[in-house]
């Protein structure tokens, strides 16, 4: 993962004061993130949209936009957040497998950037819908490259055997077919090979697939003025402090030294964790620790505020920032939830550990919040930022 020498501090003055559990971000975090994209991105026709998905808190949407970056969406709820956020409708993608007619209609109406496209009938859906309402959509076909990013299976979307876009034996067709609906307007060729992708490999695949499809198109005489290459860069949950910047430093190289762009063509990138991941910590207090044949914290945050473990068997750094103990245990970290798998940490040394302490678990700006729901009837989290200057 690329170096770093920010080291992250909270500013306990504001988390002793805050009840738990909550989001904490630390907004110095976010900006340096965005400015190291900036700064390998200026001079390249590259242009940025954030993943709304990763977290849509209306705060860092509006501290993102601020950054002049474009936003990635995947339902009406996400587009009518990047408005009231204040970004332009030109700097949005659609994507998303299943879009209802009137998501489609609210991206038409306010005649967003781009539609990626992830199948024949989606794209007759929007041709049709476009011309009721006297429009042409502008998209982009999703290609599913049939790459595997060795990620967790759950966050796999590139491979033959997902439901994700169309398959590289089919993209001919629905060229040709959108070249010639009235309404549609075919921009370029979007790709996602998954998420939380740390080995630049898969990369240099996608962008040799790309390289290949862009002779074969050249060779018919068609151009594309955009090209896609989704998100999944991935961040080091292991040690958020001394990577809190993911490494743009590979994942931008990959492009500029594989890809190779034509004349008058942008890439896109759709980031959403590598953006966000770092500057967020769930914050959390023991309620008690018990023991069955194992050593449990028991802690008032639980998986209906950060569903990653449950999910994907995610790891998460913990850490115990009030202990005073100079011993470490081995614990489970669990949640309050009634299920199994609220469980945030197996066998998780630790600090010893007593009622009270104040916990946080790291890395959780990305896919935390955003997934966060009311089960058991539990409220959601409230957020905190902090920005030094
Ligand atoms: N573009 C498309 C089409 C996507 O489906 C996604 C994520 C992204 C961009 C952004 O990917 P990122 O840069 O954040 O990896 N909930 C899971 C991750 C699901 C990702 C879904 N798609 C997790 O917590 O790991």
């Amino acid at each position: 993962m690329g170096t770093t020498t920010h080291r992250h501090r909270f500013a306990m003055e504001i988390v002793n004061q805050s009840d738990t559990p909550f989001y904490y971000y630390d907004m110095d975090v976010l900006h340096a993130t965005l400015d190291e994209i900036s700064r390998l991105t200026a001079g390249f026709p590259y242009k940025i949209h954030y993943a709304v998905k990763a977290n849509g808190n209306p705060h860092i949407l509006s501290e993102i936009k601020r950054c002049g970056i474009g936003v990635d969406l995947v339902s009406g709820g996400e587009i009518m957040a990047a408005l009231k956020a204040g970004f332009t409708p030109h700097d949005m993608n659609f994507s998303g497998v299943g879009k209802s007619d009137w998501e489609i209609r609210l991206g038409l109406e306010h005649e967003i950037g781009c539609f990626n496209v992830e199948s024949v009938p989606e794209l007759d859906i929007i041709d049709h819908l476009a011309s009721l309402m006297d429009k042409r959509a502008n998209i982009a076909i999703r290609v599913n490259p049939d790459i595997d990013p060795h990620t967790h299976k759950n966050i796999t979307t590139g491979t033959a055997e997902n439901k994700f876009g169309i398959k590289i034996k089919d993209l001919e067709h629905i060229i040709h077919r959108a070249i010639h609906l009235p309404h549609i307007h075919l921009m370029g060729l979007h790709f996602h090979i998954g998420s939380q992708i740390t080995s630049m490999q898969p990369y240099v695949l996608l962008c040799e697939t790309i390289n290949r499809l862009l002779d074969h198109y050249d060779s018919q005489g068609i151009h594309f003025e955009m090209i896609n290459v989704g998100g999944g860069l991935g961040i080091d949950y292991h040690e958020p402090d001394t990577h809190a910047i993911p490494d743009f430093e590979g994942y931008f190289g990959t492009f500029k030294q594989h890809l190779h762009l034509r004349d008058n063509q942008q890439l896109h990138f759709e980031l959403g964790r590598a953006i966000v991941g770092q500057c967020g910590t769930l914050f959390s207090r023991v309620v008690l620790v018990k023991e069955n044949s194992k050593k449990f914290i028991v802690l008032d945050a639980g998986m209906n505020n950060l569903i990653r473990p449950a999910l994907y068997e995610a790891y998460h750094e913990i850490q115990n920032l009030t202990s005073r103990e100079t011993t470490n245990e081995v614990y489970d970290v669990v949640g309050p939830v009634c299920e199994s798998t609220d469980v945030f940490a197996h066998d998780r040394r630790l600090p010893v550990t007593h009622r009270g302490d104040l916990i946080a678990i790291r890395s959780t700006g990305a896919y935390g919040e955003s997934m966060a729901s009311t089960y058991n009837m539990r409220p959601l989290a409230h957020s905190l930022f902090h920005s030094s200057k």
